[in-house]
């Protein structure tokens, strides 16, 4: 029998994902899926890019391209991103193959086997499965409605060794929803200037904000570019076109990017020229902008109307708050009762979503659940929140 490197035998398949391929029933409503509406996919609007092409560049499509990513993209990329106020000049920005490979290099370029990282509870559950493939000893800290603890964060990083780095999605949370308080963020980079703690921010739903005033609040930490902090910002075309492209970025102090670049080179050479492509048209033509507006605006209307559901089902010891952008609601069931079993009976009546527990780094906490909104119609939405509620009741009794 082959032996297996010890990171990835400690790799596992959760209980709640078997029980979750029960739920590939073509019957079942569906709020589990952490993807962007199906429905909505720019499919014409990329035809006719395509077919707009210059015969040089749908070769450069076709063929292998810089590890950095092609030069024309590297190009527009970097104008959208300083039009967020993100120092591009000053930092290497590295197109990726999403942004999961952005935590993936990271995580290989900093962690040792056993070497503590830190995270949000809840957590997304690519950045726990990247940090732990590289071997890492992942700690979570707990979130609240403003972000992160900062009272826990501070002890976790006085305690020796320091950790390796701190993993946050301080913007439209997955899979808790929130978006950090302009006050919080400036509390975390306090903290984090007294160490030499790097910070990961990871911001793959910035863009899908519901509400003109909360711009302020989704101005990046990297933006902020606070002295004494290396940020690496993570950044992603997945919920702004397609996760189907496989293309996000990172940008990172160029000592940083150095080491990200020579490991991209081991993992895959270069992200796919075709989709590189693609992003640059869409960005340069306007495209990609007015398919943010167009989303924004659907999520906002299913976002709305799985609140009016909730708001009408849900038992009141259920604790649950308004999205204000993104994908997700997070709901908090009492103490003593396992979302698990809320899932099982769920499913039996048609509706899935996603436990907790699946996002918890120490795997202790059983009693949280996760709903998306965006890939869902109004009739799915209303039919199937009665039936999750339900469940919640079944349970509670
Ligand atoms: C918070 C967060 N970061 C990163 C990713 C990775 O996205 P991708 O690899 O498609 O860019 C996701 C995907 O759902 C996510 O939710």
């Amino acid at each position: 029998m082959a032996t297996f490197s010890k990171s990835v035998s400690a790799l596992r398949s959760s209980a709640i994902r078997d029980l979750m391929s029960l739920a590939s029933r073509p019957d079942i409503i569906s709020f589990a899926g952490g993807m962007p509406a199906n429905d909505l996919f720019p499919v014409k609007e990329v035809e006719e890019l395509f077919m707009q092409l210059d015969d040089k560049t749908k070769r450069a499509a076709f063929q292998y391209g810089p590890t950095e990513g092609l030069p024309m993209l590297q190009e527009s990329l970097t104008g959208w991103l300083e039009e967020k106020g993100l120092p591009v000049k000053s930092n290497r920005l590295l197109i990726t193959t999403g942004s999961q490979q952005a935590l993936n290099l990271l995580a290989k370029a900093f962690i040792d086997p056993g070497d503590r990282v830190l995270t949000e509870y809840p957590c997304f559950i690519g950045a726990i499965a990247a940090f732990r493939a590289a071997g890492a000893d992942v700690r979570s800290i707990p979130l609240d409605s403003e972000g992160i603890d900062i009272r826990t964060l501070r002890e976790e990083t006085q305690r020796t060794p320091a950790p390796k780095f701190l993993y946050a999605t301080p913007y439209f949370h997955n899979p808790a929803g929130i978006l950090y308080s302009e006050k919080r963020k400036l509390e975390l980079i306090k903290l984090l200037q007294g160490t030499a703690i790097p910070l990961i921010e990871d911001d793959a739903y910035g863009d899908l904000w519901f509400h003109e005033e909360d711009r302020a609040r989704l101005m990046p930490i990297k933006a902020i570019n606070p002295d004494g902090v290396d940020v690496c910002y993570t950044g992603s075309f997945s919920k702004i076109l397609g996760p189907g492209l496989r293309l996000g970025w990172l940008l990172a102090p160029e000592p940083i990017y150095e080491k990200c670049e020579l490991l991209k080179q081991s993992a895959d050479a270069c992200s796919p020229s075709f989709t590189q492509v693609i992003a640059d048209a869409a960005i340069r033509s306007g495209m990609m902008g007015g398919y943010v507006e167009t989303v924004r605006k659907a999520y906002l209307e299913r976002a709305a109307l799985m609140t009016a559901a909730l708001r009408q089902h849900l038992p009141d010891y259920v604790g649950w708050s308004e999205p204000r952008g993104g994908f997700y609601i997070w709901l908090t069931l009492p103490e003593e009762i396992n979302a698990a079993d809320v899932l099982k009976k769920a499913i039996e009546a048609g509706a899935v979503f996603v436990t907790g527990s699946t996002f918890d780094p120490e795997g202790t906490r059983m009693n949280a659940m996760r709903l998306s909104y965006c890939n869902n119609s109004p009739e799915e939405i209303e039919r199937g929140i009665p039936l999750i509620a339900k469940a919640i009741r079944d349970c509670c009794r």
